[in-house]
């Protein structure tokens, strides 16, 4: 199913896509990657949302645990916060500098960095707990990661600016976007997940005013 948020002016599309397994796979995803570049969008990045407990296993084939995160926009996006990593090793270190002609490495004393831009393979826990601890967002059959969410908004978004999630199912772009300082408007086609929606971001807010 695709999910989508957004950001006006510069902004960034993010869709996430996983195939239907009809058979084979449906290739759902590539066709819609296709269609977004077909219509002008700029496929900025093929991201992975990594699932790490997955349920959903088949008899002939590896057990799949990822969707696609389409990152799509009309130019460059204007804000990038990347998300840092810690690295393996950090301090100083005699490290290779220059290989001389004569083969001998040229080492000098360097300092490693602490942290480094995560990669574009994302892992979440889902199910209750991981995607959420909010019972009422399960009425939906398909919620996402409250962090995954979170992750995005703050990649491509600064305080203040708007988060749009035109099909919000049980709310989790809103309500992250309300924890991350940001506007927000959500949108969904059936009354009944806007209703959860709503009642998830009402609880949101409460807690935050406590
Ligand atoms: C994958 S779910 C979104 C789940 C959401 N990210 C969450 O964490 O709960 C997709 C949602 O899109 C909604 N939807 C499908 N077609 C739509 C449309 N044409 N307009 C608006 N919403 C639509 C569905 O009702 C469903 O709730």
């Amino acid at each position: 199913m695709p999910e989508f948020h957004a950001r006006a002016h510069g902004g960034v599309v993010v869709w996430v896509v996983g195939d239907k397994i009809n058979g084979g796979r449906t290739l759902t995803s590539f066709r819609q990657g296709l269609f977004f570049q077909q219509i002008g969008f700029q496929m900025h990045d093929v991201m992975i949302y990594q699932k790490k407990n997955t349920p959903f296993m088949r008899k002939n084939a590896y057990t799949n645990c990822y969707e696609f995160m389409f990152v799509l926009s009309k130019g460059s996006p204007k804000t990038f916060n990347p998300i840092k990593t810690e690295t393996a090793r950090s301090g100083f270190e005699m490290l290779t500098h220059n290989k001389l002609a004569d083969g001998v490495n040229k080492k000098i004393r360097k300092e490693l960095k602490k942290e480094k831009t995560k990669t574009n393979i994302w892992q979440y826990a889902v199910g209750l707990g991981g995607t959420t601890s909010d019972k009422i967002a399960f009425q939906h059959p398909a919620v996402f990661p409250e962090k995954l969410a979170a992750d995005h908004i703050r990649s491509w978004t600064n305080p203040a600016d708007l988060v749009f999630d035109p099909m919000c199912g049980s709310g989790t772009t809103c309500k992250m976007a309300m924890l991350n300082d940001r506007r927000w408007i959500g949108v969904d086609i059936s009354k009944e997940y806007a209703e959860v929606a709503r009642q998830r971001i009402k609880e949101t807010g409460k807690q935050l005013q406590t």
